[in-house]
């Protein structure tokens, strides 16, 4: 049965926003190996990232914190209370998998296997050696087997299936935390169930306020889309989510298991089957603001794609009341130009998007696909998004994948 972890109204929080500074961290080299600790070379940084280590030892309330892919919630992924909490505070459904975050592969083997290990990586199985030590710390998240006899895991953590999904992160303050606390801390992204991942301290105080306790800034997250998700106890292998690591990178520094590696490309899963990844089951990433996906078809000119933009502003102008759409926004990516759509002509009316740039590159469009989706939703209050896409390869993949999400249904090719 699938549960909701139903708040109640009376439990409304003061959330803190407490400042830590990333460049004032420093791991030693192994530390993610051998489970080191930081030095924190700023007292209010380390203050702070110690009065956050405290909450996720206790167990009651999450906290979230910036990684290198987007904000995530965390608490201790061996605390049903904790875990508990963080599908409360962000409404989601219970049989979506979490992914547990720890500070070294030291710290796996003692606090989920609860060995002491005679070597490092006898919990990890030889088809991921080639990626971990290439990728690890990083975005990428790897599927382990549940540990028989010995687990640690809530089984709240896994939705109850055999296997669980792991990462370290490389943002230090995510590290820091993990290392500080000494927990396996399960995070989701730090934003409310469907709406679009945060990457900023102040996306997951949009959503959250007076539902978590505290929140850590370490300013926006560089990657900007969730860990590239992989099973890699499947054969072939399977590219489960796509994310901050590209499949042609995953490809191409696995070694020979990951050659013939397949990406999971089915939209939904069948009634009563296992959530393997996000929105397949459950709506994801989505503004409240209509989204329009902009596919570009490869053989067209730019001038011709604006063409067809003007036709598709005028449908949807005639499809609703005219009322209803107040304000357009336009996130453009490699083909429109900015200048060019920034006064449209459309039949007898002129139209005053608001465009934003998204980038000039893959990287630059995934750091800042989820911060201009909620601008233009949250801020400018738009009624209608056209985002326009880009090819599916490299960092494309991750990119329209989120998109055909926050689009359902709204997908044309231009
Ligand atoms: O970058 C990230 O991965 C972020 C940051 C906070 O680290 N976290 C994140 O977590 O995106 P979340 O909970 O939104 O994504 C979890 C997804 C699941 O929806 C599922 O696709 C996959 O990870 N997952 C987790 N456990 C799994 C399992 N046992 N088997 C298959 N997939 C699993
Ligand atoms: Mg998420």
């Amino acid at each position: 049965m699938i549960k909701r972890f139903i708040s109640k109204m009376s439990n409304v929080l003061e959330t803190k926003i407490l400042k830590v500074d990333p460049a004032s961290i420093h791991f030693p080299e192994d530390a993610h190996l051998n489970g080191s600790l930081p030095t924190i070379t700023d007292p209010i940084s380390e203050k702070n990232l110690l009065e956050a280590a405290k909450i996720i030892r206790g167990n009651l309330e999450p906290v979230a914190f910036p990684t290198e892919t987007v904000y995530g919630l965390g608490g201790s992924s061996l605390s049903d209370e904790a875990v508990k909490s963080i599908y409360r505070a962000k409404n989601r459904p219970s049989d979506n998998p979490l992914i547990t975050h720890v500070s070294s592969i030291d710290q796996l083997n003692r606090k989920i296997y609860q060995e002491k290990h005679s070597s490092l990586f006898q919990n990890i199985p030889n088809s991921y050696h080639p990626l971990i030590s290439k990728l690890w710390p990083g975005p990428l998240t790897i599927l382990l087997p549940v540990p028989l006899k010995t687990s640690a895991l809530s089984k709240l953590t896994t939705a109850d299936q055999p296997t669980f999904a792991v990462r370290i992160p490389s943002n230090p303050i995510a590290r820091a935390l993990i290392a500080l606390s000494d927990t396996p801390i399960a995070a989701p992204s730090a934003n409310a169930s469907t709406r679009p991942s945060p990457t900023m301290a102040s996306h997951v105080y949009h959503d959250l306020k007076g539902r978590i306790p505290l929140i850590l800034d370490g300013g926006p997250c560089k990657v900007g889309v969730e860990s590239t998700v992989v099973d890699g106890l499947s054969k072939p292998p399977l590219l489960l989510r796509p994310g901050g690591f590209t499949y042609e990178q995953i490809v191409e520094l696995g070694g020979q298991d990951w050659k013939d590696c397949r990406v999971e490309r089915r939209k939904v899963v069948a009634e009563g089957e296992q959530v393997r990844t996000p929105g397949m089951k459950y709506k994801h990433y989505a503004p409240s603001a209509k989204v329009i996906l902009l596919v570009p078809k490869p053989q067209r000119t730019d001038s011709d794609r604006i063409e067809e933009l003007k036709r598709l502003i005028s449908q949807e102008l005639q499809n609703e009341d005219a009322n209803t759409i107040k304000k357009l926004a336009i996130l453009t990516s490699l083909h429109l130009g900015a200048t060019e759509i920034q006064d449209l002509t459309v039949g007898d009316s002129k139209i005053k998007p608001i465009v934003v740039k998204l980038g000039n590159t893959g990287e630059e469009i995934q750091a800042n696909l989820f911060a201009a989706l909620r601008q233009v939703d949250e801020i400018d209050n738009v009624n209608l998004i056209f985002v326009e896409g880009i090819s599916e390869d490299r960092e494309g993949l991750a990119i329209m994948n989120r998109l055909r999400k926050a689009a359902g249904d709204h997908c044309v090719s231009f």
